[in-house]
């Protein structure tokens, strides 16, 4: 046997070199994927379990998404989601995961009254939530926006076609630029905030076409929702992937399990296995030690 034969039957396979050099990814790692055949792969996460488990799989990117608001608090829409509830879950996402990038979400109303206000917050996700950068919805007017919160040295990720925080004005989570004329507003948006410093770009909810032809014109990567398989990336809602949302199974979603319907079969099995008296088994079970034998003292 050779002395790595030796050494591997001892200590077990040694980690890849590739491994070993593997470090958390970079903004500029992320834009160096514009055009590349390999697309980033964003994943939203929520938790430190989460997060370690996607970031095992290989997610390039950790969005701590304002869909938090739905999948974990179980509003309708992502609203009343607050800066302080963004910060809690990215300061999670942070501890639990090693090498993908971490963006955090602004919320709703925490960027759109002042670029300062909105300067402020960015820098809260940064300082106290440990994102590495930040997310907001809108295009060519949150332009200015951007530009403050980039010239501050805050990465920006941007964010048009269905904008969720704009649910009420959009009549419900309805697929944009269908038209011609608001195709046309969509793709000015993605140049205004690419114009503005974005590093990247969400579209979400918009034909392949239409998101075909914002990639070809923008030099910033576009990560794709709802949006065909032309961006340069693609996010989806961890909860959708893993089939976490028995009610919500929209088109664009791909369920890679049904991690409800299996945490609903082990969890039935527990209450049954209670019930029955064959939970906790010996192998779960401490015992108390021996009392120590040995010469009795008399008394008197
Ligand atoms: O909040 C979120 O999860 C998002 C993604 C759907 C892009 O914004």
């Amino acid at each position: 046997m050779s002395d790595n034969k030796i050494l591997e039957a001892k200590y077990g396979a040694p980690t890849p070199m590739s491994e070993l050099s593997r470090k958390r990814v970079t903004v500029p790692q992320i834009r160096g994927h514009k055009g590349d055949a390999e697309p980033l792969v964003m994943i939203t996460a929520y938790d430190a379990t989460f997060a370690r488990m996607l970031d095992e799989a290989g997610a390039d990117l950790l969005l701590v998404g304002d869909s938090l608001g739905m999948v974990v608090q179980g509003n309708d829409d992502t609203l009343s989601v607050t800066v302080d509830d963004i910060i809690y879950h990215c300061r999670a996402v942070a501890r639990g995961s090693r090498y993908a990038h971490i963006v955090g979400d602004m919320p709703f109303l925490s960027y759109q009254v002042t670029a300062e206000e909105a300067l402020r917050n960015a820098g809260r996700l940064i300082a106290e939530g440990h994102a590495h950068s930040v997310k907001l919805e809108g295009g060519a007017v949150m332009a200015p926006t951007i530009a403050r919160i980039v010239a501050a040295g805050i990465p920006v990720m941007a964010h048009v076609g269905l904008t969720p925080q704009s649910v009420h004005a959009m009549g419900g989570f309805r697929v944009q630029g269908r038209d011609a004329e608001d195709a046309d507003r969509i793709v000015a948006d993605a140049k205004a905030v690419a114009d503005a410093g974005a590093y990247a770009l969400v579209l979400e909810g918009i034909p392949d076409d239409l998101a075909q032809r914002i990639t070809d014109t923008i030099d910033i990567p576009t990560i794709g929702i709802g949006a065909g398989v032309h961006c340069d990336g693609q996010v989806l809602v961890c909860y959708d992937l893993l089939g976490l949302t028995p009610d919500l199974k929209p088109k664009f979603v791909k369920r890679y399990d049904e991690l409800f319907d299996r945490g609903v079969a082990a969890a039935k099995a527990y209450c049954d296995q209670v019930r029955a008296r064959e939970f906790p088994g010996p192998e779960h079970t401490f015992k108390s030690r021996p009392r120590p034998v040995g010469p009795v003292a008399t008394v008197g």
